[in-house]
């Protein structure tokens, strides 16, 4: 008998954890700071990627927004350009093919329970942890903050915990230098969770599966594409600015004669046909190669010239550009429609982080006027029972 109750106590245990876990939706939460266009680098570093998985229809649920409060963190000399980009962005993501039928789309600054979040998140995280994230410490070097880092800059790392835990993401599709964000999270979730019991949901990283695609270089070869360094290309480029960027694209300084042999590592040109060429765009443009190892094998060797490589890339690059410059100037005709639809997003976004914040007011028992329990055991203790 006892056994019995026993293997039906295993059981019913482990059918509630099958079906909490089958209950578990698939929620995707990602975005960026408006504080330009994006470029190639955003597109191959995640929005390609997003778009996919938004179209798979494997997620219940899909997040997409404009980190204007985090961009403002570094930029509160200059308000107007975050507000600036907020439409240009929006475009981007529809460009994209990012679809608001699809994904929800809103703005982080509308969204206030996400400031409440943060403010509670903020009691669980040390100074010294802050100091020891790696993306803080090179973002901190390269704005020459020194002593005078904003405590908002310093902190957006518990901020940017809120915005995916808000949403009980279980998928943030980034890039690389987001690791540590997510890290960070990860750990604020198990650190609330076991203080409050299990309230939020830990998120996985969800990183580029191809190596170039993790940090596409700038045009000049440098490690990042930025726009201080004026080494991107942007989706909204014409085509003959991105013809003219391919043109002069950095790529292995010693190949100086057709004849020499070539370097593929590092070179440019090929990191960016690793990110964007697949088999079939050699039948159509460079029927000589069967793929990209071939392309490759003739350049080593030698006997390849840049340009052909780089007439190839062009081609290979308008063909993916293309459609997603012609849909940004359809969208670029009703900007009025673009705003509605952010305004739409958000209401859809503030009320699903107020049911999380419900959730999480209820764990940290932050409902001392919904508790009636509360308040009888308070007028027992004052009667002195
Ligand atoms: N830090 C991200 C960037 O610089 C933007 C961002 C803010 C974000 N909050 C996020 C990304 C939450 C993913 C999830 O691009």
């Amino acid at each position: 008998m006892l056994v019995l109750v026993g293997i039906l106590l295993i059981f019913v245990h482990d059918y509630s954890k099958i079906k909490s876990y089958m209950e578990k939706k698939k929620i995707i939460l990602t975005g960026d700071r408006p504080t330009g266009k994006l470029h190639i680098g955003h597109y191959v570093g995640s929005l390609r990627r997003r778009v996919e998985l938004q179209n798979s229809g494997e997620f219940d649920k899909i997040f997409i927004f404009e980190a204007d409060g985090q961009a403002l963190t570094d930029n509160i000399e200059n308000p107007e350009k975050v507000r600036q980009n907020v439409i240009e962005v929006a475009l981007d993501y529809l460009a994209c093919g990012i679809n608001p039928e699809l994904s929800t789309i809103f703005i982080q600054s509308q969204i206030p329970e996400l400031c409440e979040l943060t403010f509670y998140f903020m009691d669980l995280v040390t100074v010294s942890r802050l100091q020891r994230n790696p993306t803080v410490k090179t973002e901190i070097q390269m704005r020459n903050f020194e002593t005078s880092i904003p405590v908002g800059f310093f902190t957006y790392p518990i901020s940017q915990a809120a915005d995916i835990t808000a949403f009980k993401a279980t998928t943030v599709p980034v890039g690389e230098d987001q690791e540590p964000m997510l890290e960070q999270a990860r750990e604020i979730v198990r650190r609330f969770n076991y203080i409050y019991g299990e309230t939020l949901v830990e998120p996985e990283i969800l990183l580029p599966d191809n190596a170039a695609c993790l940090r596409l270089p700038g045009t000049d070869g440098k490690a990042k594409m930025s726009k201080s360094l004026g080494n991107c290309i942007y989706l909204s480029d014409s085509a003959d600015e991105v013809e003219k960027k391919v043109r002069s694209m950095y790529t292995d300084p010693n190949h100086l004669r057709v004849t020499d042999p070539g370097q593929v590592e590092g070179n440019t040109v090929f990191t960016y046909l690793d990110a964007f060429s697949r088999p079939e765009h050699f039948g159509r443009y460079l029927p000589d190669y069967a793929d990209l190892d071939e392309l490759k094998a003739h350049y080593r060797r030698g006997g390849l010239g840049d340009m052909k490589v780089k007439k190839f890339l062009a081609a290979v690059m308008q063909e993916e550009l293309g459609p997603i410059r012609e849909r940004r100037k359809e969208f670029e005709k009703d900007i009025p429609a673009v705003y509605e639809m952010l305004r739409k997003g958000c209401e859809v976004a503030r009320a699903a982080a107020a049911e999380t914040l419900s959730e999480v007011r209820k764990s940290m028992k932050l409902t001392y006027f919904d508790d009636e329990a509360l308040i009888e055991e308070q007028v027992r203790r004052f009667r002195g029972e």
